[in-house]
Order: structure tokens, then sequence, then C-alpha cells
């Protein structure tokens, strides 16, 4: 009978440094595999909106470069987190420094009004202008005078001795009441004596998720009020003045998820947190919703709004040029977690203000010649993260009840209410 033998210490002792050696190194491939996975998840939904645009711009290319890293994966053996790392700095290098052209300089002196101008994309976007070569004349509009003031001093504190020519002029602007908008009207006359207004920047909003606010003085909801009305009152009382105005808006990303309700089946629209109405704003939104207090979808339906008022401005307007901003994931104050130590934009993942803010510029300081463009007819654009030109509503997924026709119709509707409201409440003599 075979007598079972001990392994010698000798093979034991030779065995037990290889396992541990070669266990010790698949945890460290694990929690390396871990620790790419959870990173570029973060960096992929932060910077969705790029990657998507980058996409439908170069398919081509993007697809080789798919091609080409499945190649190195499965050929050359090359691992997967190094690709995904080096993939990430190369998307970061194209969409932040490659491919957006060099700010244009403005020909001229130019007045540029800024609404929520002390923090965030309004706070840069005025720094960069009072930077820019040209001579600028720019005006802060923000609630708080104390912020707009410390801001104002900022900016002028880093401006050069080549931009001496440049103005900051801070003043008070409070969204929430129509009456701070008429008064800040008249600062802007004093301020600039009598110059008129070149560009409107309305960019001034903030998230009203998990917030109750109830209607306001006016009995309206106060984040429509803010975001939407007191902006459509603002442009209209500057555009008297100049019916050359350009109005620039701070719209966002999210307007696009008004189109996804008439692609999903109404019972989904509650789980998605969608407005039921096709494109979010529809008669019956106009009649009751924006009487009601802020929710969740407001937020959307405002980002919504501000597309719709650009889109229908150079159509009331015929001498104006409207452009909005559809802006992806910046690090900026307006979230809580997008502030402090630890933020998307301090691990890579979002986008800073600094360089958010190059569609802002481009739509302030490109001349956009009434000549190329019949805006009277065709009305006004959007620009997306990487700077391109879209006429609004034009990706394929604004169809059906959200059609670009309908959303014309609906921008008409908008407009005729927000006149209502604001002749009515709003102390709006000029509007119509
Ligand atoms: N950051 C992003 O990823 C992102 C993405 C898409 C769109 N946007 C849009 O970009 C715009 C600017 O936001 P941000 O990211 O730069 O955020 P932010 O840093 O929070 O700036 C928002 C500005 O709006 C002002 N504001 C809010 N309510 C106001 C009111 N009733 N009257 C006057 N000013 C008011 C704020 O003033 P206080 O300092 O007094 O609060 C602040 O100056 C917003 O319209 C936002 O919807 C941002």
């Amino acid at each position: 009978m075979g007598k079972k033998t001990a392994p010698s210490s000798s093979n034991g002792s030779n065995k037990e440094p290889s396992n541990n050696k070669s266990s010790s190194s698949s945890l460290i491939s694990m929690i390396i595999n871990l620790v790419t996975v959870v990173y570029t998840s973060g960096f992929v939904s932060f910077r969705i909106v790029e990657i998507a645009s980058l996409t439908a711009l170069f398919p081509m290319q993007v697809l080789t470069s798919f091609v080409a890293c499945i190649f190195m994966m499965k050929v050359a053996k090359v691992p997967w987190s190094l690709l995904a790392i080096l993939s990430m700095a190369a998307l970061v290098w194209i969409t932040d420094d490659y491919i957006l052209e060099p700010i244009p300089s403005s020909q001229q002196h130019m007045v540029v009004v800024i609404t929520g101008a002390n923090s965030g994309v309004g706070f840069e976007t005025a720094k960069a202008l009072a930077q820019n070569e040209n001579p600028v004349t720019v005006i802060m509009g923000c609630r708080s005078v104390t912020k707009c003031q410390a801001a104002a001093e900022t900016i002028r504190a880093t401006t050069t001795s080549s931009s001496r020519d440049t103005n900051v002029i801070p003043l008070q602007l409070d969204l929430s009441s129509f009456e701070s908008v008429h008064r800040f009207v008249d600062s802007v006359k004093v301020a600039t004596f009598g110059l008129p207004v070149d560009v409107l920047f309305n960019n001034a909003g903030y998230v009203p998720f998990e917030k109750v606010e109830t209607p306001n003085e006016y009995g309206l909801d106060p984040s429509f009020t803010s975001m939407h009305l007191s902006h459509h009152l603002l442009a209209e009382l500057l555009v008297k003045q100049n019916p050359r105005l350009r109005l620039v808006a701070t719209s966002s990303g999210t307007h696009h998820t008004c189109a996804m309700n008439t692609l999903l089946p109404k019972q989904l629209h509650n789980v998605v947190g969608l407005t039921n109405a096709p494109g979010c704003i529809d008669r019956s939104y106009l009649a009751t919703n924006i009487y009601s207090a802020t929710n969740d979808d407001k937020y959307i339906v405002a980002k919504m709004a501000n597309v719709l008022h650009v889109s229908e401005f150079p159509r009331r307007h015929p001498s104006s040029t409207s452009i909005a901003i559809d802006l992806g994931w910046v690090g900026t104050s307006i979230q809580p977690w997008m502030s402090g130590q630890i933020t998307p934009t301090s691990l890579g993942w979002m986008r800073s203000a600094r360089v958010g803010i190059y569609p802002m510029l481009q739509a302030i300081l490109q001349p956009f010649p009434q000549e190329n463009r019949n805006w009277s007819q065709q009305g006004g654009v959007t620009i997306d993260t990487l700077g391109n030109i879209r006429e609004p509503f034009s990706y394929p997924w604004w169809r059906g009840d959200a059609s670009p026709e309908t959303m014309k119709v609906v921008s008409k509707e908008l407009w005729t209410k927000s006149t209502e409201i604001l002749q009515q409440q709003g102390g709006c003599t000029v509007c119509q």
C-alpha cells in the first residue's frame, strides 16, 4: 500500500511564494481594472455630449480609432486599461484644445450685458471678454451687489495693459422680479452713457431640483419666471434700443430630453421625470403648469424655453441675430457636487468653466453677417459644446410630435403667452 507522503518542506517552501506572488499580482490587476472601469464610466458620463458631438462630426475617424483599439487589445495584447487611459487623454486634448478655433476678437467697441455674471460661465465669459484685445464694455448683471462688485474687482485685477480700454461695470439684477429688470435696463443706459447694448447674454440660471418653490408674487412658477420670462423681458427692452441686438442664451443639452417624451411610451414618462407634453411645452403647459410650483421637470422646461425664445427672436425682430448654447457639462457651482475640493472637474471628467465658455465667446464675438442667413425667416441657431452651429431641433430625435415644424409652432405660442404675461404683469409696453 502506497504511503501518502507529506509534501516536502523544500517543495512547499518553493510553491507558496510563487502562489502568493501570482495571487497578489492578480489582486493588483483586479484593482487596476476596477479603478479604470469606475474612472472611465465617470469620464464617459460627463463627457457624453462631447463624445456624441465628436462622433457626429468625425464618424470615420472615431470608427477607425475604435477598430484600432480593438486590434491593439486583441492582437498586440496592449492592456485595455492603458488604452482606456490613452483614449481619455486623447479625447480631452481633442475636445478641449485641438478642435476649438482661436477665439475671434471683436472688430469694434462692443457693449455686452451678461446676466448671472458673478460666477460660473457668466463670470468666466466676462473675464475672457475683458481680457480680449479689443475694447469692450462688459455690464455684469448679478442678483447680489456685493458678489458682483467682488467679481468685477477680480476681473479688473486680471486685465492686462493691452486691454486697458475695457470697462467692467457691476449692476444689480434680480431676475425673479420684473421691476428689477426694468431698473437694471435704466442703470445700463446711465452706465453706458446711452450707448446701445450690442450683445445680451441671457445666462443666469439655477437648478431647482429638490427645492420647493411655490408660485411667486405674480402667481407664476419661480424658475420659469427667472430663467425665461425675465430674460424675455430684458431682451425686449434692449432690442427696442438697438434693433440689431445679438441675443445669446445659455441653454442646456438637457432640452434634448424633451424629444424623448415623444419616443418613450407614456407609462415611462414619470419614471424618467419627463413632462408629457411634446417638446415639454404645449398649450396645456402654457395654460396651467407655468402657474404651478417648481418641480423637478422645471429646469429642463426653462432650458427648453431658452431655445424656443432664441429660435423665435429674429422672426420678431428682423435685424437681430440670436444663438442658444447647447452646453455640455461644465464645472461651476450650479450644483453642490460640482464645487469644492474633489469635483468632476478636478478629476478631469468635466470641462472647466475656462474651457467650457468657448461656445459663448464664439456666439458673442463671431460676426454671423445678416447676408449669410435669412434670420427673420429661419430664426435663431444653436451652437453645440464643440462650437458647431446647428439649426434648433435638427437632431434626428426631434420628430413626430416634436418635429422642427411643431417646435416652430410651440415657439410662437410660447412667445404669445410670454408677451401676454409681461404686458399684464411685467409692465412691458414694448412687448408684442
Ligand atoms: N454648468 C453646467 O454644466 C451647465 C450645463 C448646461 C447649462 N448650464 C447653464 O449655464 C448657466 C450658468 O450656470 P453656471 O453653470 O455658470 O452656474 P452658476 O455658477 O451657479 O451661475 C449661475 C448664475 O446665475 C445667477 N442667478 C441665479 N438665479 C438668479 C436670479 N434670480 N437673478 C439673477 N441671477 C441669478 C447666480 O447668481 P447667485 O450667485 O446670486 O446665485 C449665478 O451668478 C445657467 O443658465 C445653467 O442653466 C450650465
